[in-house]
């Protein structure tokens, strides 16, 4: 059989944990995750107009869609993710809110016109892309001139002390903590992690359309 591609192994591998992402993801990072989305939260909500519409990419369970429909019930947000097993979960989980939809939809090309979006978000799912950069210029493409392109993402720490520390729990403590097949994503993540010499994102990036 011929080997996966990254996107198809990405795919089936959220396909099949979609269920107990949430649970993962709180251990892996230590309870860590949920304040650092809320640092992405706090930036959107600062800066979104009133009723404007903004765009999660990569949103998974939906975790940031729906915290901010939830902290901005004028805005009109959209989750869009390619895997509809996680959508499912995000659909449950943003069943009360009027203000949340969701669209199965690819990163790497974005399914809406020029100029749709008065923001774009994207929170740990650039990694998991092929080409990170082309999702970012999908992105600035579907925000309106003067809007805003935010990521919340962790990286390769480039100092030398740190980054076997950081090698051995990626690959061995997240596995174990995450259970089984939840390890298996961050493996895949892992391969691709951004480095600071890259410029890419620590933690909130954000960055102002022209
Ligand atoms: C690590 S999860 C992040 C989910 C959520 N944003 C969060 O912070 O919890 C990455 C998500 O990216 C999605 N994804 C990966 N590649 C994608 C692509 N090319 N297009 C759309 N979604 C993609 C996966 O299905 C998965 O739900």
């Amino acid at each position: 059989m011929a080997e996966l591609s990254k996107r198809e192994k990405v795919y089936h591998v959220f396909q099949q944990i979609s269920q107990t992402y949430d649970r993962a993801n709180g251990r892996i990072s230590l309870g860590m995750e949920s304040r650092w989305k809320d640092c992405l939260i706090e930036a959107v909500c600062e800066q979104a107009a009133k009723g404007s519409r903004v765009l999660d990419v990569c949103s998974g369970t939906g975790d940031i869609a729906i915290s901010l429909a939830a902290h901005r019930p004028d805005l009109k947000v959209t989750g869009l993710d390619f895997s509809p097993a996680m959508l499912d979960v995000a659909r449950k989980k943003g069943a009360p809110l009027a203000n949340v939809t969701w669209q199965e939809g690819d990163a790497m090309k974005l399914p809406f016109e020029d100029n749709t979006f008065s923001a774009a978000c994207i929170s740990f799912g650039l990694r998991n892309t092929s080409d990170y950069l082309r999702v970012l210029l999908e992105m600035t493409r579907v925000v309106v001139p003067g809007g805003w392109v935010y990521c919340l993402d962790s990286f390769v720490p480039d100092s030398l002390v740190i980054r076997p520390f950081y090698s051995v729990y990626f690959r061995y403590v997240m596995p174990f903590l995450g259970g089984g097949s939840a390890g298996i994503h961050l493996a895949v993540a892992v391969d691709a992690g951004f480095s600071q010499e890259e410029g890419a994102p620590g933690l909130v990036w954000t960055s102002r359309i022209d």
